[in-house]
């Protein structure tokens, strides 16, 4: 597919210009005045890796050859074909994750963007990132896919310790890592954000620690620290199964987050969910949707989505899969211009869960905010669910602070971080 390359590049000079206003005027973060209906983040799934990681069992193929045109067109064709079910009218975030959309090529994430502004309006100052490994993000690739419009970089660092790497199955050393992170806080600055693993096997609490206080010495202002999971089906899994190697030690997670949550407080980071820390509000606008519960457009194999769709009655939030086999998927948008597998339309008690299982992840806690939305509590426990059209004016917080949120409707006063 032909990309309108001077429409992409004219979008993507008005986000540069938009992050240097913002940088000059505004708290980033700031919640937006268009009702929940019309606006959206959408996420798109990139599905190619290199090599496969020993810990993850995320919907990742590794290919012998990418046909990356019949994949782009297929991504741009879901996302418009969505963006006119939901009836969505502003996208507020985009978020390329995958698998490792770093390998994508910069047209195929300007394509993506040029459509979403096309069918819906893609303001300048949306949050647009890429997840992004070392190794397939040398300096020269992360500034192409800044001109095609991404303005936020989340890059897979994982460990500082190269035994650690290997042990993870990663194609990079930790060199790589840092020289990939100084090239993208040269290129997105204040716009970076990092993830590190906890809890691997064999993993001691003052070794990490010192990973974490070396990452403090050069990161930017937005760190995810993820306890590893043991997924059933990955090599690390039967490793341990096995016995080749140990089991990682619950306690001494437990230790290591403790610990390196309190240093990155110290240092001025803000602890907004569970693994996620940002300083100078450096948020992620895109994942606080998911914790607030907004809608959201899931585009690409295996990607899920939460909104309403108009027609029909229009009334009810649906869960959307999509179908998670690359080559399945891109036939199935190719014959329906979508590759949903399954929409799922979500009950009362549905939502219910969602709005506290979610609100609890963050430190604002369940929020009046979030609930007005979808579910207004009323005494006695009931729940009434309204659709976004219907719902209550939404009374705006005047800043994150949960007694101020929620002092107004005490039954909500529910405080986060689990
Ligand atoms: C979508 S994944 C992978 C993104 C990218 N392909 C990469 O490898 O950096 C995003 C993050 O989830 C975390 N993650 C993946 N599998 C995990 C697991 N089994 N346990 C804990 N964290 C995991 C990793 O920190 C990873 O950077
Ligand atoms: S961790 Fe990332 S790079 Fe590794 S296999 Fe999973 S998605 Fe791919």
């Amino acid at each position: 597919m032909a990309l309108p390359a001077a429409r992409a590049r004219g979008w993507a000079a008005a986000v540069k210009m938009a992050q240097r206003r913002r940088h000059a005027e505004a708290p980033r973060g700031s919640p937006s005045r268009a009702p929940p209906g019309s606006r959206a983040a959408l996420y798109v799934h990139w599905p190619y890796c290199e090599k496969r990681c020993s810990y993850c069992n995320f919907n990742k193929y590794i290919p012998r050859g990418v046909e990356e045109a019949a994949m782009r067109s297929c991504l741009v064709t879901e996302a418009q074909t969505l963006l006119r079910l939901s009836g969505v009218q502003r996208v507020e975030s985009v978020f390329f994750g995958g698998g490792t959309p770093s390998l994508a090529s910069p047209n195929t994430v300007a394509a993506v963007l040029e459509a979403v502004d096309q069918i819906s309006h893609l303001p300048a100052d949306s949050e647009v990132t890429l997840e992004a490994n070392p190794t397939s993000a040398p300096g020269s690739r992360l500034a192409a896919f800044g001109a095609a419009g991404v303005n936020r970089l989340s890059i897979g660092l994982q460990s500082l310790d190269d035994t650690e790497l290997q042990l993870l199955g990663r194609t990079h050393s930790a060199r790589d890592a840092l020289q990939t992170l100084a090239e993208a806080r040269r290129l997105f600055p204040g716009r970076v954000s990092v993830d590190l693993m906890l809890g691997l096997p064999a993993q001691q609490v003052g070794p990490w620690l010192g990973q974490l206080r070396t990452l403090l010495g050069c990161c930017d202002d937005h760190l995810s620290l993820y306890q590893l999971t043991l997924e059933r089906g990955t090599a690390l899994f039967t490793q341990v199964q096995r016995g080749a190697l140990p089991a990682p030690d619950p306690e001494l997670a437990a230790e290591m987050y403790q610990e390196g949550r309190a240093m990155l407080r110290e240092v001025g980071f803000r602890q907004y969910e569970v693994s996620n820390f940002a300083r100078n509000g450096a948020l992620s606008t895109h994942n606080w949707t998911y914790w607030q519960c907004g809608q959201y457009l899931g585009v690409g194999p295996g990607a899920h989505g939460r909104f309403v769709p108009q027609g029909a009655g229009g009334h009810t939030r649906e869960a959307r899969i999509q179908t998670l086999e690359p080559d399945n998927w891109m036939k199935e948008v190719m014959l329906f211009g979508h590759g949903t597998r399954r929409r799922v339309p979500l009950g009362q008690l549905e939502l219910l869960e969602e709005v506290l299982a979610m609100g609890l992840r963050t430190d604002v806690g369940i929020t009046h905010q979030a609930c007005s939305c979808y579910v207004c509590p009323v005494p006695g426990l009931g729940v009434s669910v309204f659709p976004p059209k219907e719902a209550p004016a939404v009374r705006p917080s005047t800043s994150w602070d949960r007694t101020s949120c929620c002092k107004e409707n005490p039954i909500i006063e529910i405080i986060g971080l689990l």
